[in-house]
């Protein structure tokens, strides 16, 4: 298993892309099993995720043809082979399970195996279960697999989510673009990611109102056409970009950075002390003068500061000025990156969902372990700022949602290498 070394060497200056998001690309990818007809995606980031959503789409009889370098996708799902997806690829990625509302949509039936536990949380699928049942699908639960009919095809309806779930939202979404009916959706998410998703559908001739809203309306149309979209900036990848200047002072610019996706986040930037400007080709961050301020953190839904910059908001507050608390409200167990910090000589005490971050002068480097993909570039930002070597292992977590760290991080000047396992 390869493994990074991370040696603090200053300030960072300089510029790096922001890739496609990730999770954009892992709920766009399974519309094309909406339709026959070719979709294609572009400014898609080089992922192993992406690499194991094109498996899954492959083994239900897609076509995936990945072109430049990676960053497009050409996708075809003219006939479906089989509607179910295998839990030896389910298991590898919880996002597999957006494959399941298309399906019903498109087949009127599938069978998708239940990814399992998680690091971060239980993560059950009960919110996507409720609402797919309440337009007219008939789920069970045997073997480890959902097994859903829709005999004669799903029907519009009105329906609440007991919470705001981005894969709730998005599964009910694609499925009932081709229900028969009208399909209102309350307490729906509203992070960019499915912004973005319903644009695409929309190129594809899906009638949606009401993206970045807490009410999605979907008319339901007999079939969806090809089309191209590009997808929308990895505003996580941004964030994590955004506190590399943050933690080791120096002068950032992220293009294809927007204010727009990280409001909340901004604002916890500035009250930090963190400059953040907009420019032609993105933003621009620094950290001037002095010590970062320490900053109270709670995560939320859309647009509410995201669970998925938490860990790494964590690593910044480890060096700053004060005493911060930082409060997990999406997932039950997302603090496995505080033991691994304190390991390099950070202040944590956590108390179920709360952690208490009490700003020391400085870390020091020392080997530490990724637990999950969020917790893994935590470590990462903290070895930038730390004395001396951090080597982070099992960075195969990284490599699914990060692409090129070593590149873009060496490009502003970090002593950054992977070791090759
Ligand atoms: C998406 O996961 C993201 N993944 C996650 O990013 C992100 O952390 C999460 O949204 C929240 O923003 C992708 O888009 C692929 P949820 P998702 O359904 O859809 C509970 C990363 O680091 N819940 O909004 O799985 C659930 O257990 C990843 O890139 C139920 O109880 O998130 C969690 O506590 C990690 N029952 C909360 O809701 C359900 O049926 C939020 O989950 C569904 C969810």
């Amino acid at each position: 298993m390869d493994s990074i070394i991370v040696t603090g060497n200053g300030p960072l200056n300089g510029a790096i892309p922001i890739a496609g998001a990730k999770n954009a690309c892992l709920t766009l990818m399974p519309a094309t099993l909406l339709s026959d007809e070719p979709l294609t995606l572009t400014n898609a980031p080089r992922l192993s995720d992406i690499k194991t959503m094109s498996e899954l789409l492959r083994s239900l009889g897609a076509e995936v043809t990945s072109m430049q370098d990676g960053q497009v996708l050409a996708l075809s799902s003219h006939t479906i082979a089989t509607t179910k997806a295998d839990y030896e690829i389910v298991r590898k990625m919880r996002a597999s399970n957006l494959v399941l509302g298309p399906l019903l949509a498109r087949e009127h039936e599938a069978i998708v195996s239940l990814p399992g536990g998680c690091a971060i949380g239980a993560r059950p699928m009960d919110i996507h279960i409720t609402a797919l049942e309440t337009l007219g699908a008939e789920i069970e639960l045997k073997d480890g697999y959902l097994h859903a009919k829709a005999p004669g095809g799903l029907k519009g309806a009105t329906h609440e989510l007991r919470f705001a779930s981005v894969g709730a939202t998005e599964n009910v979404v694609m499925a009932a673009t081709l229900a028969k009916g009208t399909t209102v959706l309350k307490n729906a998410a509203r992070e960019p990611e499915i912004v973005d998703l319903v644009h695409c559908l929309r190129k594809m001739g899906a009638q949606i109102e009401g993206e970045g809203t807490s009410t999605i309306t979907i008319q339901g149309v007999d079939r969806l056409h090809g089309a191209t979209h590009p997808v929308v900036t990895d505003r996580i990848e941004l964030g994590t970009y955004m506190l590399a200047p943050a933690i080791c002072g120096g002068e950032v610019e992220l293009l294809g950075g927007r204010i727009d996706l990280l409001e909340a986040f901004c604002e916890k930037l500035d009250a930090a002390g963190i400059s953040v400007e907009e420019t032609e080709k993105g933003l621009k961050v620094a950290r001037k003068n002095g010590r970062v301020k320490a900053v109270d953190v709670v995560t939320e839904p859309f647009p509410g500061f995201p669970t998925d910059l938490q860990a790494q908001m964590m690593a910044l507050m480890c060096t700053a000025e004060g005493t911060a608390v930082l409060e997990e409200k999406i997932f039950e167990n997302r603090f496995m990156h505080a033991p691994e910090l304190m390991r390099m000589g950070a202040s944590i005490e956590v108390q179920g969902g709360t952690a208490t971050v009490h700003g020391v002068e400085r870390l020091k480097g020392a080997p530490v372990m990724a637990t999950d993909l969020r917790a893994s570039v935590s470590l990462i930002l903290a070895g930038l700022a730390a004395e001396g070597e951090t080597i982070v292992n099992r960075v195969y977590h990284l490599d699914r949602g990060y692409e090129r760290v070593e590149e873009k991080l060496g490009a502003l000047g970090a002593k950054i290498e992977r070791v090759k396992g």
